[in-house]
């Protein structure tokens, strides 16, 4: 019998970091990825239609259309995904559909702008709620990352670094990468990025080092799990502090430096998190995403990207327990289709991304009908300068052994 079931112990949030939160509705924040107001009629969540409304708009659209979604979106927008993925293998699908005129991204902001660099000027991408963005890209700004990359210089390390940026960015902070002849990586593809980054600057013996972007969580347990190098190999770079709160003896001696942004949603988990179901349920196996941080990941049985956690279920032994931290509605729809096998929540509280669940079906069909009476609504276009540097560093990504 197929259960979903959460731990007793909340999980404890102990790292505050700024984000930048943008008040939905009106407006536009500039130094955010957050978007704009929606425009036009939203139907109503409770209206009995809606579900048919979804279908018509999907058959008149046809082939002119294709919809992706994300493994954190909801249900009511997965069953109507032609295709679900991790972001990386989203990227890949969206730029293998030359021949789709509306791409419609049910995602978040910086997977629709990869998508929109990726995808041919015909193409438009769509991302039926613009306040879909990500906290954790929200936490590394252009501005903040160029004098980052300032003190970098000034310390001397400059030259001996490739900046290696987690997908989950702004348009931005990948053409900063590409400039800067660095990568862009998924969770699925980050250690080899990383040894790429090193090959790079001389090997990973030598003095080269790594900078990485926003999520402190996925280069530390890339650096330390994958590639063995020391917890005192990185350093963190708090763009809140004064050179970011980094001594130039610090920033020669490192070997990876750590952005300091992370996911408020995998955030959360805790190693008590671990302890406590490892307690209640004996022989459950942990498996966790790469963006928790260090000490759930080293406490769990197995760590990996979504499209990782999803094969892993699937592949596992009827009638075994797995704990599994990562986003909830991923989680919920890997409980239903594993009814041989029972699938825990590794935390008490709510785990949803709330940015992901701003994609509902109300916004999925309204962005659908507009299209099929010949509004483009909810474009998403990154400009063309930024657009060529990200795409550097993205078919970077996309060359990189084994990918
Ligand atoms: P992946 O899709 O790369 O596993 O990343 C998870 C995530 O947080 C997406 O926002
Ligand atoms: Fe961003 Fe985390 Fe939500 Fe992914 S799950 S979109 S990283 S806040």
């Amino acid at each position: 019998m197929s259960a979903i079931v959460e731990s007793s112990t909340a999980g404890s949030f102990d790292e505050p970091a700024p984000s930048a939160l943008l008040l939905l509705g009106q407006g536009r924040d500039l130094f955010s990825e957050r978007g704009v107001e929606c425009i036009g009629a939203l139907p109503a969540a409770s209206d009995p239609d809606l579900v048919e409304r979804a279908r018509g708009a999907r058959a008149a659209l046809g082939e002119r259309a294709f919809i992706l979604g994300h493994h954190y979106q909801r249900d009511e927008i997965i069953q109507f995904a032609d295709v679900s993925g991790d972001s990386f293998k989203l990227a890949r699908d969206a730029a293998a559909r030359p021949d789709a005129e509306f791409i419609i991204f049910c995602g978040v902001h910086f997977m629709a702008e990869s998508a929109d660099i990726l995808t041919s000027d015909r193409q438009r991408v769509i991302l039926p709620d613009l306040a879909a963005g990500c906290s954790m890209a929200d936490m590394a700004a252009i501005n903040q990352v160029e004098d980052a990359w300032d003190v970098l210089t000034d310390a001397g390390v400059a030259d001996k670094t490739i900046p290696v940026t987690y997908m989950n960015s702004t348009a931005a902070i990948k053409a900063f990468t590409g400039r800067h002849g660095g990568t862009v990586c998924t969770s699925s593809n980050a250690e080899v990025a990383m040894r790429w980054a090193f090959d790079q600057v001389g090997g990973r013996d030598g003095t080269g080092k790594v900078l990485f972007l926003p999520d402190q969580h996925l280069g530390r347990n890339t650096a330390v799990l994958s590639l063995g190098l020391s917890l005192d190999e990185c350093v963190v770079f708090d763009p809140h502090r004064p050179d970011g709160g980094l001594s130039r003896e610090q920033l020669t001696a490192a070997r990876v430096i750590l952005w300091r942004g992370h996911c408020s949603v995998h955030g959360r988990f805790s190693a008590r998190n671990v302890s406590d179901i490892r307690e209640r349920v004996p022989g459950v196996r942990v498996l966790v995403h790469p963006e928790c941080k260090h000490e759930v990941v080293t406490a769990a049985d197995e760590v990996g990207s979504t499209e990782y956690i999803v094969r892993a279920l699937a592949a596992a032994e009827p009638g075994s327990a797995w704990a599994i931290g990562t986003e909830l509605n991923l989680v919920r729809r890997l409980a239903a289709k594993n009814p041989d096998k029972t699938v825990h929540y590794l935390d008490s509280t709510v785990c949803f991304c709330s940015t992901m669940n701003r994609i509902d079906l109300p916004h999925l069909v309204w962005v659908m009908e507009s299209l099929v009476e010949g509004h483009v609504v909810n474009q998403i276009v990154v400009d063309p300068d930024e657009a060529h540097w990200a795409r550097v560093a993205l078919d970077q990504m996309l060359a990189l052994p084994g990918y």
